[in-house]
């Protein structure tokens, strides 16, 4: 039985990726993609969401636009990381199509409220959609939110705290204050999940598709050259994806995790209580492990089906 999904995401290279190894992985049903501020403005990354599903042939998937800046923080884009466009490097044609007339959170209600099964929501930028969505709902019919996000150990946006979290942390600690059952995909797994020329070898042996996300590892690996002086480009968010896909790549501790919301040093800084140091609850199912060389062979695999 396939298990209803819907990404909310901020494309954003690594949020495209994400979208593709979704629709060409059998055990997943994309009931629709919606998008938010973060990697770019919420315009060019609604406009990044349909090109990349129009590329892969799948128009018919509903994309419906959500919040153009955070709750309550002022709007930061990661242009140094995705460029102008959020989806700078490989040639795209514009977007076609157009999104829904009905805001994303709205979509997610009547979506979610609609669905026989219930949904499992993968957040792959800021939450702020999703926020507003339990704020309404409460969460009724979600099955769970595995969310990429949040660090035990440092952040990339600050020294602290990852973009995600960081762009909209009053966001982020409602998520995590839900009481659902939330799974946090961070950068101590994600920063596992890094390319090699030889997996971008690979993604163009498959095809069309690989050798554009191929091409799109080129661009994202630009900043993560001059940052980290890696080789590849980490893809945070469709180690997300894979996880629902395949729960035996990912190793998770239930452990507590609140945001930090107060300090400037420290903004969005997620404190993940790795080893029970306090007497928090445990709130979410934090990524600790990844087998990186299965994530990789499960995206090949499946991005080559894509054609
Ligand atoms: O920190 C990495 C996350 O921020 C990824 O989701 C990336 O796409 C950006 O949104
Ligand atoms: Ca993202």
């Amino acid at each position: 039985m396939t298990r209803p999904i819907v990404i909310d995401c901020d494309p954003g290279h690594d949020d495209a990726i994400a979208l593709l190894l979704a629709l060409a992985s059998p055990e997943l049903k994309l009931l629709g993609v919606t998008t938010v501020h973060g990697n770019q403005t919420l315009e060019k990354t609604t406009q990044n969401a349909i090109r990349v599903l129009e590329l892969a042939g799948r128009s018919d998937i509903p994309v419906a636009a959500g919040a153009d800046r955070p709750l309550t923080r002022e709007l930061t884009v990661a242009a140094h990381v995705h460029g102008e466009s959020g989806l700078d490097g490989p040639s795209l044609p514009p977007a076609t199509g157009t999104p829904l007339g009905e805001h994303a959170v709205d979509f997610l209600e009547r979506t979610v409220a609609a669905s026989e099964r219930p949904v499992t929501l993968i957040p792959t930028g800021p939450l702020t959609n999703v926020a507003l969505l339990l704020e309404r709902t409460g969460g009724a019919n979600v099955e769970r939110i595995v969310l990429m996000g949040g660090a035990i150990a440092e952040g990339n946006m600050t020294p602290a705290a990852e973009f995600n979290i960081w762009a909209d942390p009053e966001a982020a600690q409602s998520v995590f204050h839900s009481g659902l059952d939330v799974t946090m995909v961070g950068l101590d797994v994600t920063h596992r999940a890094v390319t090699t020329p030889a997996i971008q070898e690979r993604l163009r042996g498959v095809g069309r598709i690989g050798t554009f996300v191929a091409d799109l590892v080129d661009f994202f690996s630009v900043y993560h050259a001059q940052t980290y002086g890696w080789e590849g480009a980490p893809i945070h968010d469709a180690v997300a994806a894979a996880h629902v896909i395949d729960g035996e790549l990912m190793t998770t501790l239930h452990r507590n995790v609140e945001v930090e919301l107060e300090s400037e040093l420290c903004r969005g800084r997620t404190v993940v209580d790795r080893w029970l140091r306090t007497e928090r609850p445990p709130n979410a199912h934090v990524g600790i492990e990844l087998d990186t060389s299965g994530f990789f062979d499960l995206l090949v695999e499946r991005i080559g089906r894509l054609g």
